[in-house]
């Protein structure tokens, strides 16, 4: 599907396997999503322009590459968020972080706001929201608008499983902003979950089930 990436590399597609297993314990499954998120954060990354910089190395002057532009901003969507944000600061420590508490009404399935705190100059950088499920996306579309109220305008979307209704939903709702995903999965139940899935995502990495 246009502007939807699924990162298939062999160690993300056996994590993510580890991870689907109901019996993995809450300590797996954390160790797991902080591991899994380094190698999602390199692809999502993939395309960043490069500048140079005049280094002196040992035995001489070389003209370097290094990331030109702005320091990235990673948004994570609270609670699940962040455990995506923690590997992928590991990968880039000098990101900014911008929060947003969202959680689902499990009646209506609709995102209800509770926080949100984001660095003032985003209109500024490369913004990489992260999140590990792609649901209903009302979630993650309600986090995207919040983002652009703001003046973000170049954004990224990041997250491990993905229902098709979900991700034909976000890209309806922000075609411009790319989806970076480790599964497609088959469908969403009544209740909202994806299926074949791995269950709530916060509540296996909080083990608050
Ligand atoms: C989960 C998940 C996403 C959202 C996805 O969060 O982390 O944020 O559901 O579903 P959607 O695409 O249908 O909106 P949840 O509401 O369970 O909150 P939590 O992270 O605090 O557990
Ligand atoms: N949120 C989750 O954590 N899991 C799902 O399957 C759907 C939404």
């Amino acid at each position: 599907m246009d502007g939807v990436t699924v990162i298939d590399h062999p160690l993300v597609q056996h994590k993510l396997t580890i991870m689907r297993k109901k019996d993995t314990s809450t300590a797996g499954f954390r160790r797991l999503l902080r591991e899994i998120s380094t190698l999602l954060c390199y692809e999502v990354t993939r395309e960043l322009a490069l500048t140079h910089e005049n280094i002196e190395t040992p035995l001489t002057e070389m003209d370097a590459p290094v990331l030109a532009g702005k320091k990235l901003v990673f948004a994570s969507i609270l609670r699940a968020g962040n455990g995506l944000l923690e590997g992928m600061l590991d990968l880039v420590p000098s990101a900014r972080v911008a929060h947003i508490g969202l959680y689902r009404d499990h009646d209506t399935l609709q995102a209800i706001e509770y926080y949100f705190k984001a660095p003032e100059d985003i209109s500024d950088r490369l913004v990489i929201v992260v999140d590990p499920m792609l649901a209903t996306a009302n979630s993650s579309i309600s986090a995207v608008e919040k983002l652009k109220e703001r003046g973000a305008h170049n954004l990224r979307f990041l997250c491990l499983l993905a229902a098709p209704e979900g991700v034909e939903a976000f890209r309806k709702a922000h075609p411009d902003v790319p989806v970076y995903t480790a599964s497609i999965d088959s469908h969403l139940n009544e209740k909202g979950y994806i299926v074949p899935g791995l269950g709530d995502a916060g509540d296996r990495m909080y083990g608050t089930k």
